[in-house]
């Protein structure tokens, strides 16, 4: 407006100018430059030079620059440029701001059309008023006024202050109380305006994506102008791992595997038991892993896994685990139903299995399981859980001990070897091992239920002891109990013996009576005279040589030998067979029984002497009443005969005699000739079979009571081939008959006493023996 006001000024000044000079008649002929200047000069001071008074050779001021560009600036200088005018190239630039007021001049080249001037050792953030002056021939053009600002300084400190998965909070000093910053992150711009009377200036990016780095830079703006900018790098946490799992447990050892993004430069912290693993993940397989060794069994191990990136920690992955136990260094101790055992370490529950049985002991540390099945092979398991985790803390196979096995003896192959025979036990067992005597003779395998024991003696007792096993291999084997118990091997070899002894005997006897009454010279020639009770025992194998030795010479050994038994037994009492009332029921009263072993019928009235028989008791192996010697009964005593039979349970009769022997009765029949029933007193004798042999008949007798109505069946034994005279010929015949005497009380067993008779009557009784696999005999004929 000025400047407007002031050109119409001087064109008006100019027209009247030109006017008075050609009023006056000035016509001097001047420069055209010299004149404008002239114009020009004379212009610049319009109100302070009168026109009447200022010669016309006054320069009149330049003009002012027209403009002038701020082309930049920075803390310190500002860069200035302006065109020039008319050509002018000295300029005075005066400035002020901030305490400071400066002139300076300005000498561009001429060569060029505008001036580019730096202002210099200014101060940062500052607002300068300028004023440029051209200046021509020294003269001040009136001059031209602007300003213009130093770049404000970048903050000194910046920094990120706090930062979380999804956002970074920075954090600068203010800068001269400026309150406009920019932030420039990603080529994203941000203007922060601070709000005013903090020293400090905080921002919080959001937005942003964890675990990663940003670059951000901060300019201060003042007045538009911004500040260099200054840069941080700042990155957000890392996001925890999802997982962890457990891998591998051992009693000392644990391995934890993370699955985790390796595009990330992330790093991975694994802690367990005041021991902390930085880790990179492997790259081929997306895990991160570690194994953490030379831990205690049957612990809790807290551990935690931290992700790291920048030196920031994300929040923990927390869990725990635990170590394993070593169940088979547990002491376990086992009966035949149970397992105890004190467990050192973690577990919540233990269970012991054998197929569908479950049983579960709670998690004490005294582990005990009771009611198991003996000799069981259980697979215990103890157990931890966590966060329904069962985790197996130990396994181990546990046999306990199996029940004893019941057993015992059975009679094999006639004594010689016996058979152990055991009943299959309530428990699982494996094996038997059997001891005899002390030594170990067999171990059987579970599936059989015997063992032969062979190579034992008959008639002796050998002690056994079974004991069952019951699991395989070294160390889980449990053995019961020992079942011990005593075995008798069968005697019947040795009765047998015996018996053949005796009826051996009875036939030697019959035979030397024989010889007494039919030939009493041979007797008659010796003297007699006192010897030894006769005390001898012949074994059944050699039995046919004895009796070939005694028949020689005539019979001579069987008279010596009768002989020697005479004196034997005189001194024991006979009162019972000597009484007037039994003296008729005695066939001779030569042969009479001794009191203390003769047979006792049984009496149902008081009157006490029908209770006599000629009859005694003879011992054998099993009993001293194993044999009944009677004599041939008389027709008095037959009916006293079979009752007898019956009270004694009597299933054998051995006749080694014929009813008559040379037209003299020897015994009466006393038994039913046919197959029609007789009675005899109160049985009823039945002849149900009859089977004659050259040397024997063997019959068959059914015997019944008439009260009770009961039946028996009593074998009868006749042997027939004994020569009216003298002794048999030889001795097969007889032991053949021994033979079939000998099956039928091995058939029927040893429990009644089997009746022997002969043509005499003989009165045997045990002396003595305390072996009683010797069977000692006296023999007293009388
Ligand atoms: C002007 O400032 C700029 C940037 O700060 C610098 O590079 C330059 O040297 C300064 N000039 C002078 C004359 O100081
Ligand atoms: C300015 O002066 C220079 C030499 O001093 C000259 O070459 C140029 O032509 C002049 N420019 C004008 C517009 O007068
Ligand atoms: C600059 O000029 C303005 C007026 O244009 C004035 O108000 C101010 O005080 C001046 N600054 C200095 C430092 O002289
Ligand atoms: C031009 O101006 C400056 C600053 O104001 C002054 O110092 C100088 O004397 C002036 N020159 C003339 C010829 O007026
Ligand atoms: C992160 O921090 C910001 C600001 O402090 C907050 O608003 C945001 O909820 C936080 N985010 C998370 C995931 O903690
Ligand atoms: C920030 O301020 C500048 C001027 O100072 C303006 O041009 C720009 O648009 C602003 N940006 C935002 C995001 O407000
Ligand atoms: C972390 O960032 C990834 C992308 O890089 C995203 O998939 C994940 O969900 C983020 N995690 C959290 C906890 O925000
Ligand atoms: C900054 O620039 C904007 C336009 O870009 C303008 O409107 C404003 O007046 C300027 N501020 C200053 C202080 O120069
Ligand atoms: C990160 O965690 C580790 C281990 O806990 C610790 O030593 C370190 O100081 C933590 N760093 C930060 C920045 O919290
Ligand atoms: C013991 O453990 C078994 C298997 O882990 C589980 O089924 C049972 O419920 C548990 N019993 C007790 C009493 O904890
Ligand atoms: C089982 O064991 C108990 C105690 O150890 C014992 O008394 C019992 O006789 C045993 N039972 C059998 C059948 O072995
Ligand atoms: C022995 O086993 C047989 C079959 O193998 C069986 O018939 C018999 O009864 C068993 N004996 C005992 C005593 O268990």
């Amino acid at each position: 407006m000025t400047k407007l006001l002031f050109f119409k000024v001087t064109s008006d000044q100019l027209l009247l100018c030109v006017f008075l000079s050609l009023l006056w008649g000035i016509t001097d002929s001047t420069t055209a430059a010299g004149k404008t200047t002239v114009i020009s000069s004379s212009s610049t001071s319009p109100a302070t030079t009168s026109p009447t008074t200022t010669p016309p050779a006054t320069k009149s001021p330049p003009e002012n620059v027209k403009e002038v560009n701020v082309l930049g600036q920075s803390e310190n200088n500002i860069t200035l440029m302006w065109d020039k005018v008319n050509n002018i190239s000295t300029y005075l630039l005066q400035y002020e701001g901030k305490g400071i007021s400066k002139v300076e001049n300005i000498n561009s080249p001429d060569s060029e059309a505008s001036v580019t001037h730096e202002v210099s050792s200014l101060t940062a953030g500052n607002k300068y008023n300028f004023t440029l002056f051209t200046v021509f021939e020294e003269v001040n053009s009136t001059g031209y006024m602007f300003q213009a600002v130093t770049a404000p300084r970048n903050t000194d400190v910046f920094e990120a202050i706090k930062q979380n998965e999804t956002s970074i909070t920075l954090q600068w000093n203010k800068v001269n109380e400026i309150l406009n910053y920019i932030l420039s992150s990603n080529g994203r711009e941000i203007n922060v305006t601070a709000s005013e009377g903090h020293e400090q200036v905080s921002h919080t990016v959001p937005g942003l994506t964890n675990g990663t780095k940003y670059d951000f830079i901060l300019f201060t703006v003042f007045e538009n102008v911004s500040s260099s900018g200054v840069t941080r790098t700042a990155a957000t946490v890392p996001s925890k791992v999802t997982s962890v799992s457990v891998t591998e447990r051992s009693t000392t050892s644990i391995t934890l595997v993370s699955k985790v993004d390796v595009d990330k430069d992330w790093s991975y912290l694994f802690q367990m038991n005041e021991e902390s693993v930085p880790l990179l993940p492997n790259r081929a397989t997306g895990v991160v892993s570690h194994r953490f060794t030379s831990l205690q069994p049957g612990r809790a191990y807290p551990f935690s896994v931290i992700t790291q990136f920048f030196e920031l920690n994300s929040t923990a992955y927390e869990d725990y685990t635990v170590t394993r136990i070593v169940c088979a260094s547990v002491q376990w101790h086992v009966t035949n139903s149970s397992i105890q055992g004190m467990v050192e370490g973690l577990f919540t529950n233990a269970t012991a299995k054998y197929e569908s049985q479950e049983h579960v002991s709670p998690g004490s540390p005294n582990v005990s399981f009771t009611g198991l099945y003996p000799g069981a092979t259980y697979e215990l398991h103890l157990w931890y859980e966590n966060n329904s985790k069962h985790l197996n803390q130990c396994e181990h196979s546990q046999t306990i001990i199996p029940l004893r096995l019941h057993a015992r003896c059975e009679n094999w192959d006639a004594g010689y070897s016996v058979r152990i025979v055991w009943d299959e036990p309530q428990s699982v067992w494996t094996a038997v091992e059997v001891n005899v005597m002390g030594k170990s003779h067999k171990k059987v395998n579970n599936g059989e239920n015997y063992t032969i024991l062979s190579g034992s003696l008959p008639a002796k007792h050998y002690e056994v002891s079974l004991t069952s096993l019951s699991g395989t291999g070294k160390g889980s084997e449990q053995r019961s109990e020992p079942y011990v118990f005593s075995c008798a091997t069968d005697p019947r070899g040795v009765i047998a013996g015996s018996v053949f002894a005796v009826l051996l005997f009875v036939v030697l006897v019959c035979l030397i009576v024989f010889i007494l009454l039919k030939r009493p010279d041979i007797i008659r020639r010796k003297k007699v005279h006192s010897k030894p009770p006769y005390k001898k025992t012949i074994s059944v194998a050699k039995f046919p040589d004895h009796f070939y030795q005694l028949s020689g010479d005539d019979n001579r050994g069987f008279s010596q030998e009768y002989e020697s038994l005479i004196s034997v037994g005189t001194e024991q009492t006979r009162k019972e067979a000597v009484l007037p009332e039994n003296k008729a029921r005695n066939r001779f009263n030569n042969v009479l029984p001794y009191d203390w072993c003769r047979v006792k019928l049984t009496t149902s009235n008081p009157n006490s002497t029908s209770d006599y028989i000629n009859a005694s008791y003879m011992p054998g192996y099993n009993s001293n009443r194993e044999y009944i010697a009677t004599q041939g009964p008389l027709p008095s005593t037959v009916n006293d005969f079979w009752r007898m039979i019956w009270e004694q349970k009597v299933k054998g009769i051995v006749m080694v005699t014929n009813c008559t022997e040379g037209g003299r009765t020897k015994c009466e029949q006393y038994w039913p000739a046919k197959s029609d029933p007789c009675p005899y007193g109160e049985l009823t004798v039945t002849m149900t079979s009859e089977q004659q042999e050259p040397n024997w008949t063997l019959r068959e007798f059914r015997v019944k009571h008439s009260k009770t109505s009961e039946e028996r069946t009593v074998k009868h034994f006749h042997f027939t081939a004994w020569p009216d005279h003298g002794v048999p010929q030889g001795t097969e015949v007889l032991i053949q008959f021994r033979g079939l005497v000998r099956q039928h009380i091995q058939r029927e067993g040893a429990g009644a006493p089997t009746v022997v008779h002969c043509r005499y009557r003989t009165s045997a009784c045990l002396v003595s023996g305390p072996e009683p696999s010797l069977d000692t005999f006296i023999w007293k004929p009388h």
